[in-house]
């Protein structure tokens, strides 16, 4: 018999993006980030063990902060435009929040999703190298519900959960609805990342 079609039904995209210059760029992060961490108490949300700032990187002065806010406005954009290409994004506003992490050795965040929000997104300024183990992974979970025996095939399409550890000067951007939590870091360095939320909403008309 001869195949007729093979659907891939619901997809979940991941995109990961390239952010030009990205040597320099951390450089200046890492900085303005070490200084705000010792002047900042943060917030406790998902993350153990580490220190998670309040969630008002977009309102920052930061030089280095400031350019990575619009490689986030792009990536948000550039994965809207290529999984919704006839979603008009001109007819709303864009609203973008964003929080850093420092993650030091043991520090990892629990399972989570990002709710009221299209796109969620995680630029990585330092990330320890690791020989072989899951440390400073993120890894996201199956969203179809239980898949019961399909997962004996061992096939991408029929697993429970996805594993990555994107490197320095990635933007990794996901749906906000996936499920994810990121392994513990067992290196002695420690890992900084920014994560982000961002939706459209439909823009008022003037009266
Ligand atoms: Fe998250």
């Amino acid at each position: 018999m001869k195949l007729q079609a093979c659907q891939n039904l619901f997809p979940t995209p991941v995109l990961s993006f390239s952010v030009p210059e990205a040597e320099t760029l951390n450089a200046q992060l890492e900085q303005e980030i070490r200084a705000i961490r010792d002047a900042e108490d943060g917030v406790t949300r998902t993350n153990r063990n580490g220190w998670h700032s309040d969630g008002g990187l977009f309102q920052r002065d930061e030089p280095g902060i400031a350019a990575l806010c619009a490689h986030i406005r792009d990536s948000f954009v550039a994965a809207t435009r290529l999984i919704a290409p006839g979603f008009d994004i001109d007819a709303h506003d864009a609203r973008l929040q964003g929080w850093i992490n420092v993650s030091p050795q043991g520090a990892y965040n629990t399972p989570h999703s990002h709710p009221r929000h299209q796109w969620s997104g995680c630029y990585y300024v330092t990330q320890p190298e690791v020989e072989e183990g899951q440390s400073g992974m993120i890894e996201f979970l199956d969203p179809r519900g239980s898949l019961s025996d399909a997962t004996l095939l061992r096939a991408q399409a029929f697993s429970h959960s996805f594993r990555i550890r994107p490197e320095q000067g990635t933007m990794l951007v996901f749906p906000s609805f996936l499920q994810h939590w990121v392994h513990p870091n067992q290196q002695p360095q420690e890992r900084i990342t920014v994560a982000w939320n961002g939706r459209f909403k439909p823009r008022k008309k003037n009266p």
